[in-house]
């Protein structure tokens, strides 16, 4: 059997992640209430083996969503829910952070009751909304105002305390995908020229404020924070998209958040130079990569020290014992895509453990 540096444990000075084969957050839309249930909590058990699971994106208040039947991280009911899947999962050994989630934008009105969804900037974009009739196209947002984004992250506090509630090991703060972050930092979707818009300094303060109030309740080593410089998803652009992302793993360095997870794809198209190199070599925290890494390529990762985990999306939700695949090598099943997003076990929890 051959020894991979992919299975070898991590330590932090607060984790012993039992291998690097982490699981990326990935919606599932099985909370038809928004809250967790008992088949949330089979679905992250069966996938405790891996070193560290990331939950779904999880909305942080009422203005935060913007997908059909996510569960949230803001109520009573909803902590009660989540403490299932905390104890299946550390019952079962494993460990796992929830996925701090606003949607801003992206959300779409149907889930406000007609209101518009909160943005930096009141621009037009182009993106789909999953709303419960199904996709729809995005609206032009409103602008927050200073006084809303200072209650935003002030929801961003509460839904960390109510992770930790849940028993969470800690939080990701969903900063990728062009979600409500990251239409603050790039400058694509952000034209505000308050402190909150123009340089980078000032887009990147929502980031930032956010990673903060996530800190202030469970220290830095339990933060993660999720970036995506080169996912132009729900319409995102900037015009010095390195100079940008540069700037926040700066500063995500000097808090010391213990874990940075940048999404860049394994495989880019000739031309363009992977930035996950150069964000390594600014953070000292643990370095996480993901999108598209099998087992040879994330083991490569990890051998030539661009990363100290990898992150595994799809390839997760149709094994739910992919640490032990990798160890064997074993065949790895393909996961059905027309089941990602629909309610029930079927694509969920019905994925067998090999033989
Ligand atoms: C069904 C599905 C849902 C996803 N939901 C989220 C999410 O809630 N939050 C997030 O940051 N990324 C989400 N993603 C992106 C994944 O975390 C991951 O970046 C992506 O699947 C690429 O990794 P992979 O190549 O290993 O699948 C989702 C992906 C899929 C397939």
């Amino acid at each position: 059997m051959t020894e991979l540096k992919l299975l070898s444990p991590l330590k932090t000075d607060t984790f012993e992640f039992r291998n690097r084969v982490f699981m990326a957050p990935m919606t599932r839309g099985r909370s038809p209430d928004r809250v967790a249930n008992e088949l949330t909590a089979r679905y992250y058990a069966q996938r405790a083996t891996a070193g560290l699971i990331i939950t779904e994106g999880t909305q942080i208040s009422e203005q935060a969503i913007g997908w059909t039947n996510t569960p949230g991280i803001y109520t009573d009911e909803q902590i009660e829910g989540w403490r299932k899947v905390t104890q299946a999962v550390h019952e079962a050994g494993g460990l796992i952070f929830a996925q701090l989630w606003h949607t801003g934008r992206a959300s779409h009105p149907d889930f406000h009751g007609g209101a518009l969804p909160v943005a930096p900037s009141a621009l037009p974009f182009n993106s789909q909304a999953f709303t419960p009739e199904g996709p729809k196209p995005t609206v032009t947002p409103r602008a927050m105002t200073v006084e809303e984004i200072q209650s935003t992250i002030l929801d961003y506090e509460i839904a960390a305390r109510a992770a930790k509630a849940a028993g969470f090991d800690g939080v990701e703060v969903h900063g990728a995908n062009g979600y409500l972050p990251a239409q603050f930092l790039e400058d694509g979707p952000n034209k505000r020229t308050d402190a909150y818009g123009g340089p980078v300094e000032n887009r990147a303060r929502f980031l930032l404020e956010a990673t903060d109030a996530a800190i202030r309740v469970f220290g830095p080593s339990r933060v993660s924070v999720r970036l995506s410089p080169r996912i132009p998803y729900n319409d995102m652009g900037d015009s010095d998209l390195e100079g940008t992302y540069m700037f926040a793993v700066e500063a995500l360095e000097a808090r010391k958040v213990g874990m940075l997870h940048f999404m860049e794809p394994a495989q880019l198209p000739d031309g363009l130079d992977l930035l996950a190199p150069e964000a390594r070599k600014r953070f000292t925290g643990k370095f996480i990569v993901n999108v598209g890494y099998d087992r040879d390529t994330a083991e490569r990762a990890i051998a030539t020290g661009l990363a100290d985990a990898v992150t595994f999306g799809t390839l997760f939700i149709s094994n739910p014992d992919l640490p032990e695949r990798f160890r064997r090598d074993a065949a790895l099943a393909p996961s059905d895509t027309a089941t990602y997003y629909v309610g029930g076990e079927q694509g969920y929890t019905d994925y067998p453990l090999l033989g």
